[in-house]
């Protein structure tokens, strides 16, 4: 390890404390998360107070540990890269300030990170293998390649042209399509997060029993929408006999609610593809990334326009430290790096990024 050129990253912009230091070259030489699901889980939701407080007191902690896996001094770092923005706002002031104290006290370039950026170019790292849809490994993606950004936070789909270089296509009009899952999830009477939960129950569901609206289906653009099917999903329970669903009948909303899901997003993506023709691959993150109904639909939309889709390994498609210190390498390669007076931003589009 040549001295003076790993960075290390911190992430702290919803509920997953995360840490991780990686070469120049993107080998992972340290990595760490802490998921806050068991703090957060008795709300149903993400309580930012709670979540800023835990933060707040695993980080410091996070940092000691993979500095020391990796076996590395601070003496041994290039910058500090933090993500500062979008985000819970607490969260974020403890990830940065921490960022920008490391930075300030051993005379280290301080990156803010765009927590989309950093999603975005997860399928670019090299010491990572990238999987296709099939789990095969595939080589880093290269620019053009479209993004669908599919979390609980956000549901968007971008252009990414280069690092600091993107275009958002589309966007959700209401809820985020991780937030849809939940919210159908709890209808079903299913813990938070619902996502996992629901595709299991829907394993033992039929999709065609009960038919789901599919909003925006065949609509122009990759815009999404989702209100209208949790609603949708409220009424099918309502209707059940007592208000009260079945086993059998819980377990068939579930199907029907993925099903559509899984259908709009193929369409989404069949759009956006026309949209970017020169892309070399369309790209999944966040969370929702995990559901393989969700995997197999836009695998084989994309398959039918050429293009393979690459999934990052899960533990990258969800909230993690590697892909801000991955981001905050690319920019430090391009020599944009930001001063400690860098205010964290609750909201950051993608669009106001410039390399
Ligand atoms: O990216 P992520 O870990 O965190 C952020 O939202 O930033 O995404 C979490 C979301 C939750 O809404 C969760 O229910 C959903 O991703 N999710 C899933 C699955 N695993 C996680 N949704 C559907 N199927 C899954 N297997
Ligand atoms: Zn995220």
């Amino acid at each position: 390890m040549k001295c003076g050129s790993a960075v290390l990253g911190l992430e702290s912009s919803c509920d997953e404390t995360a840490a991780a230091v990686l070469g120049a070259d993107g080998t992972i030489l340290a990595e760490a998360v802490l998921s806050q699901e068991a703090e957060h889980s008795p709300y149903g939701g993400v309580v930012p107070e709670i979540a800023a407080r835990a933060h707040l007191d695993y980080l410091p902690r996070l940092v000691a540990q993979v500095m020391e896996r990796a076996g590395l001094g601070y003496a041994d770092l290039a910058g500090v890269a933090a993500t500062s923005g979008p985000g819970l706002i607490g969260g974020l002031i403890v990830g940065s300030t921490l960022g920008k104290g490391i930075a300030l006290a051993h005379g280290l370039p301080f990156v803010a990170v765009n927590h989309l950026e950093a999603h975005a170019l997860t399928a670019t790292l090299p010491g990572i293998v990238a999987q296709d849809a099939r789990g095969q490994p595939m080589p880093p993606v290269r620019f053009p390649y479209l993004l669908l950004l599919l979390s609980g936070g956000h549901c968007q789909c971008v252009a990414v042209e280069g690092v600091g270089r993107y275009r958002r296509l589309g966007t959700t009009l209401d809820d985020a399509v991780g937030e849809a899952f939940d919210k159908a999830a709890k209808l079903l009477g299913l813990p938070w997060p619902g996502g996992p939960a629901l595709e299991r129950l829907a394993r033992q569901g039929d999709p065609a029993r009960i038919p789901l609206p599919r909003p925006l289906l065949g609509r122009p653009g990759c815009d999404f929408s989702w209100s209208g099917l949790k609603t949708a999903v409220a009424h099918a329970v309502a209707r059940c006999p007592g208000g009260v669903p079945s086993a059998q009948d819980r377990a068939d909303i579930a199907a029907g609610f993925q099903a559509a899901v899984a259908a709009v997003l193929a369409d989404r993506a069949r759009h956006a593809i026309a949209m970017l023709p020169d892309a070399t691959a369309l790209v999944v993150a966040g969370g929702v990334a995990a559901n393989g109904a969700v995997r197999g639909a836009l695998a084989a939309a994309a398959e039918a326009r050429g293009l393979p889709l690459v999934a990052p390994p899960v533990r990258l498609c969800t909230d993690n430290a590697v892909m801000v210190a991955w981001a905050g390498i690319e920019r430090l390669r391009l020599g944009l790096t930001d001063a400690l007076g860098h205010a964290p931003r609750p909201r950051w589009p993608l669009e106001e990024l410039a390399a």
